[in-house]
């Protein structure tokens, strides 16, 4: 019996797509155990926004949730989104570092290990690529993660070409993220494969967003076109910018005599705990609903629904919101000048404010941000198409070339441990703590001194108790 199996998100990307990642630990440590049963190939619990977040905003330590979630689910997968030499960050970190990060995530949890670089520059997801290898356990999965986009470079060949590179390079298995939620069940049909064709039997993970509306069509013509693995979310958790509903797919592989590996019970049983979580969000406004509806403004303009977002709310702010249709129009062009980047973090910001600043200044790259300045000099890593040569000279100077290697080979580790330990003193306990520092200093340190203050209190009250 052929199988596809499911990665549930409903922990990382369903949080983070409709909730901008505010879930907190205790929302959901009651049902972590039930979800163990599942049956899922994986679950999505870390990365991405979700250590930011947990920092920032959630006063929890992110590491020790993982290290939560793995007690609570000792027989799934549990799975991370790494930003490549970026990690959960946006910069991009010494080799050290990343390596380092990697170690710690696989030795507090975490099995699958998905990689990705925004320009699908794959030198910027080696050094994570091997510091998986280096550190995996038995059960480690190192995902290679193309970042899907439409444009007239990205063929079919184009991404076949890519997915041959990943297998090259050694990964166990092939994601395609389209984080727009634009892949159509045309592509879908013909890249996989395309892909199939050439990577052989080494499994395809789908990775799409409901925003558009054609997850579900795009996801059937996936399953039909030999994908093994997709990404859902927990129904009350599904749709709008969020993944498609996992009881939804579960029912229709069993029509297709497809076997999911999955529990009904169990899954139905998730969806009725995190109903009340969810209404609470609405409730609050958390959830707007706008993220729960369909959007499909992003097939004309290829942006993913947190950048139209954004931007809305960057031209609130500057009480310029009669410039939205012309900004929204001016994406294309600064995307074709850039090479076509995928719009995804942190290119989906650079682009997006450049396209606002091209509109409210009258006059194209008349004002061109620090960002764009530093891709064009390539420090992000290698355009996917032509840049525009004109731009380029005015950033760079006439006749320059952006360096051609990749930012850390001439910088390949640094001295951010000891700067980290010395900036915390006694707040660092752990290298987790330093590493926490590293990645989010300002937030990282007020978690620690919070951490502190916490403790002495309760010791405090401890003793005048006794
Ligand atoms: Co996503």
């Amino acid at each position: 019996m052929r199988k596809v199996q499911i990665t549930e998100t409903v922990l990382r990307d369903a949080n983070q797509s409709l909730m901008a990642t505010r879930l907190p630990y205790s929302d959901f440590k009651d049902i972590l155990s039930e979800m163990d049963k599942a049956g899922y190939y994986s679950v999505e619990c870390w990365g991405g926004a979700t250590f930011d977040s947990c920092l920032r905003y959630l006063g929890e330590d992110p590491w020790e949730r993982l290290r939560n979630i793995r007690q609570n689910m000792p027989n799934t997968r549990l799975q991370m989104l790494l930003r490549g030499q970026n990690l959960l960050g946006y910069k991009h970190y010494h080799d050290d570092v990343v390596e380092k990060f990697v170690e710690l995530s696989i030795k507090n949890g975490i099995d699958v290990i998905r990689i990705f670089d925004a320009l699908n520059d794959f030198r910027n997801i080696r050094t994570a690529y091997e510091a998986a290898r280096k550190y995996a356990t038995p059960n480690t999965v190192v995902s290679g993660c193309i970042s899907y986009t439409q444009s007239p470079i990205h063929t079919v060949e184009k991404y076949v070409e890519m997915c041959k590179d990943l297998k090259d390079m050694g990964f166990d298995t092939i994601c395609l993220k389209d984080m727009a939620g634009t892949m159509s069940p045309y592509e879908a049909e013909h890249l996989i494969k395309g892909i199939k064709e050439e990577v052989g039997d080494m499994p395809i993970v789908l990775h799409t967003h409901c925003t558009t509306g054609m997850a579900y069509m795009t996801i059937t013509k996936a399953i039909e076109s030999g994908v093994d693995v997709v990404d859902t979310a927990t129904s009350c958790f599904s749709n709008g910018t969020s993944q498609a509903a996992t009881e939804t797919l579960f029912y229709a592989l069993q029509q297709y005599g497809i076997d999911s590996g999955l529990n009904e019970d169990v899954i139905n049983k998730v969806n009725d705990f995190f109903k009340p979580v969810k209404q609470k969000y609405v409730d609050n406004g958390t959830i707007n609903p706008k993220s729960m509806a369909t959007d499909s403004q992003a097939l004309v303009y290829k942006v993913p629904g947190g950048m139209l977002s954004n931007m809305i709310a960057n031209l609130k702010d500057m009480n310029a919101m009669d410039k939205f249709d012309e900004a929204l129009l001016e994406i294309p062009s600064v995307r074709k000048d850039l090479g076509y980047p995928p719009l995804v973090t942190p290119l989906s910001q650079m682009v997006g404010n450049q396209a606002v600043v091209n509109v409210l200044m009258g006059e194209r790259y008349k004002q061109i941000s620090k960002e764009v300045q530093n891709y064009f000099k390539g420090e992000y890593g290698i355009a996917p198409g032509p840049v525009s040569k004109e731009l380029q000279d005015k950033i760079l100077g006439e006749g320059n070339e952006p360096i051609d290697c990749r930012i850390e080979d001439s910088k390949r580790t640094g001295k951010d441990f000891e700067d980290a330990k010395a900036a915390l003193g006694d707040l660092c306990e752990t290298e987790e703590d330093m590493m926490s520092y590293i990645c989010f200093p300002d937030q990282a340190r007020k978690f620690l001194e919070d951490r502190k203050a916490k403790r002495e209190n309760v010791a405090k009250y401890t003793i005048e108790e006794a």
